[in-house]
C-alpha cells in the first residue's frame, strides 16, 4: 500500500515538472510555485504520482519491462481457451497455490485505491456442502408445506428444486474453492472495484491451469441465507462470487464468439455513430 505521497516524497529529487499533479485522479497533488503540494484528505492512494514521476522522487520499484508482459496474442489465447468450470477434480489447491492466485489482488491497479477489497475464501472438499445445507433445509420445509409443488407448477422448476433438495449442487457444483469478493459500502468505485478484482483473479487462475465459475446464483442467494455470512465481512458489500478449482474436463473446441456491437462516433459528431 502506498502511504500518503508526502511521506514518501523526496523534495530534493523533484524538478518541478508537474507530472504528479497533472495525473493525480483526485486532486490530491497540485503545483504551488513550481513545487508539488499534497492533500492527504483527498488522496486515494492510487500511486499515480509516484509511478509516472520521471525522477522517481517517491522511491518506487522499477516497473517491469514491457517485453515481459503478456503479448496481445497470448492474452487472446488465454481469453479464448478459458471456459467456466462446472466439473472439478478432487484436488484442493494448496496454501501456496491460493497465495499465488490471490496475490495478484495487490497488483490490480484499476482497483488500487484506498477502499481496498476483501476476499473471503472457503476451501476444502466440503466447502460447497456447508453452503448448500441451509438451502436444502429450506427446500425441505417448502416441500413439506406443498410450496415446492406450487412453485414447480407455476415456474416449471419443480424437478430442479427436488433434485437440489435430494443432494444435487447446481449452485457451487462441488467447487473446492469458493471466493466471496467484498468492498466497503458507500464508495463510488465500489461495485466495479470488486468485479475488476474478481475478473483479474479469474484470468490469473486460467494462467495457472486452474478454472473458475462466476456464481451469480450464489450472489443473489447471499442476502437470503444469514448462515452464509461471516462477522469478518459485516457491513461490507458483496460484489462477486467465484468458484475455483482444477477442471476435470477440458474444452476440446472453441466456443462460438459472443455477439457484440461497437458504436463508433466521431468526436465532434455525437449521436451519429456507425455500428457494426
Ligand atoms: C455475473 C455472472 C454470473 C454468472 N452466474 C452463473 C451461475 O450462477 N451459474 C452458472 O452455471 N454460470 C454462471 N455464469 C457463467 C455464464 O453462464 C458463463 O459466462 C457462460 O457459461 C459462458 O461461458 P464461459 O464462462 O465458459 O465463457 C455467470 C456469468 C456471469 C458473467
Amino acid at each position: 500500500m502506498i502511504s500518503f505521497p508526502e511521506e514518501r516524497f523526496r523534495r530534493e529529487l523533484c524538478t518541478g515538472c508537474g507530472t504528479c499533479a497533472a495525473l493525480c485522479p483526485s486532486g490530491a497533488a497540485a503545483m504551488d510555485a513550481g513545487s508539488p503540494v499534497f492533500n492527504g484528505g483527498t488522496c486515494i492512494g492510487c500511486g499515480h504520482c509516484g509511478v509516472f514521476c520521471p525522477e522517481n522522487a517517491f522511491g518506487l520499484e522499477a516497473a517491469a519491462e514491457k517485453a515481459d508482459m503478456a503479448s496481445p496474442e497470448g492474452f487472446r489465447a488465454l481469453a479464448t481457451t478459458r471456459r467456466s468450470v462446472r466439473k472439478y477434480r478432487d484436488k484442493i489447491p494448496s496454501d501456496e497455490q491460493m497465495n499465488e492466485l490471490l496475490s495478484i489482488l495487490g497488483q490490480t491497479p484499476t482497483g488500487r485505491n484506498s477502499q481496498g477489497v476483501t476476499v473471503r475464501v472457503l476451501r476444502g472438499a466440503d466447502a460447497s456442502e456447508g453452503l448448500m445445507a441451509p438451502l436444502r433445509r429450506l427446500l425441505d420445509i417448502l416441500a413439506r408445506t406443498g410450496v415446492t409443488f406450487l412453485l414447480g407448477k407455476l415456474t416449471g422448476t419443480g424437478d430442479y428444486l427436488e433434485r437440489v433438495r435430494k443432494g444435487e449442487d447446481p449452485v457451487f457444483r462441488g467447487a473446492p474453492v469458493i471466493m466471496f469478493f467484498f468492498v466497503p459500502r458507500g464508495n463510488i468505485t465500489g461495485r466495479a472495484d470488486g468485479i475488476i478484482a474478481a475478473t483479474t483473479v479469474m484470468y490469473r487462475a486460467s494462467s495457472m491451469g486452474m478454472g473458475t465459475l462466476w456464481n451469480g446464483v450464489a450472489e443473489k442467494l447471499y442476502p437470503l441465507f444469514r448462515s452464509w455470512h461471516s462477522p469478518s465481512t459485516r457491513g461490507m458489500r458483496l460484489t462477486a462470487v467465484l468458484c475455483a478449482g482444477y477442471a476435470s474436463i477440458e474444452p476440446l473446441q472453441k466456443a462460438p464468439e459472443r455477439e457484440y456491437r461497437v458504436i463508433s462516433e466521431k468526436g465532434t459528431d455525437p449521436g451519429r455513430g456507425s455500428s457494426c
